[in-house]
């Protein structure tokens, strides 16, 4: 049976103690309700081992990255053991912000993924396309290439990651696509999952939807059967926004 989750990704927003306010907000709201889905932060580096000794059993912990090497000479990069090392247990990877501002290639977040994998970490992956292609009518080509990346994976491996459907022209930009556009390209989603691994890996997959999610669309869009969930940018940096969404389900 697959999860739903419900992810916040707090970006590079907050100060610490913020951060900490905020985390400790989200934790003591989600104690007062029987929440449906698993519920996550994702949180700058500097904050993840302040984060976690706020952290009670119903809220997991994640980064937003991690390095493509394991350790050595590699200035202001973070491993993904130096985050496993915090308690952490999730690493968002493959962000559209990361792949446009930073070049992270295909081949960059294979690495990635398989050093979060094998430091226990589980991938929050993120896959989605650009406005352009999506008006060019190529967001299926667009996210099948970008799978590529966890699609060498073994299907055990493949059954740790949880993917994160987000396209570009909905991240920030307050236009969250229909409920019905999400439910198609998730379905074809898991219909490449089907085709690599099998209907069972294919089902058991968790698809996220991310971009301008908020309390107001997220009953519709979590009501799609192969809508998993959400990857919560900006009302997550809020606790009673991004609470709206954990108790959408
Ligand atoms: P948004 O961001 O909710 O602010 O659109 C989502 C994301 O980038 O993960």
């Amino acid at each position: 049976m697959r999860k739903n989750i419900v992810a916040g990704n707090w970006k590079m927003n907050t100060t610490v103690s913020e951060g900490v306010k905020l985390a400790t907000e989200v934790n003591e709201a989600l104690n007062g309700v029987d929440a449906k889905c698993e519920v996550i932060i994702c949180v700058p580096f500097t904050h993840l081992t302040s984060c976690k000794a706020v952290c009670g059993e119903k809220l997991h912990l994640g980064a937003e990255n991690c390095a493509d090497h394991t350790k050595g000479a590699y200035t202001g990069e973070v491993s993904a053991s130096m985050v496993a090392s915090t308690g952490a247990d999730y690493v968002i990877l493959g962000h559209s912000e990361r792949r446009a501002y930073y070049g992270e290639t295909v081949e960059m977040l294979a690495e990635k993924t398989k050093l979060a994998l094998e430091n226990n970490l589980k991938v929050i992956f993120c896959i989605g396309e650009v406005l352009e292609e999506r008006e060019a009518g190529k967001q299926n080509e667009v996210v099948k290439a970008q799978l590529e990346s966890v699609f060498s994976l073994s299907a055990e491996d493949f059954g740790k990651i949880v993917l994160a459907y987000e396209p570009v022209w909905a991240i920030g930009t307050g236009k969250t696509a229909t409920d019905e556009q999400a439910e198609e390209i998730h379905a074809y989603i898991r219909s490449l999952i089907a085709e690599k691994y099998g209907d069972q890996v294919a089902d058991d997959t968790t698809i996220l939807y991310g971009g301008s999610c908020k309390p107001s669309n997220a009953k519709g869009l979590f009501a799609k059967p192969n809508v998993d969930g959400g990857l919560i940018g900006g009302a997550s940096l809020d606790a009673e926004s991004f609470m709206g969404i954990v108790t959408a389900f």
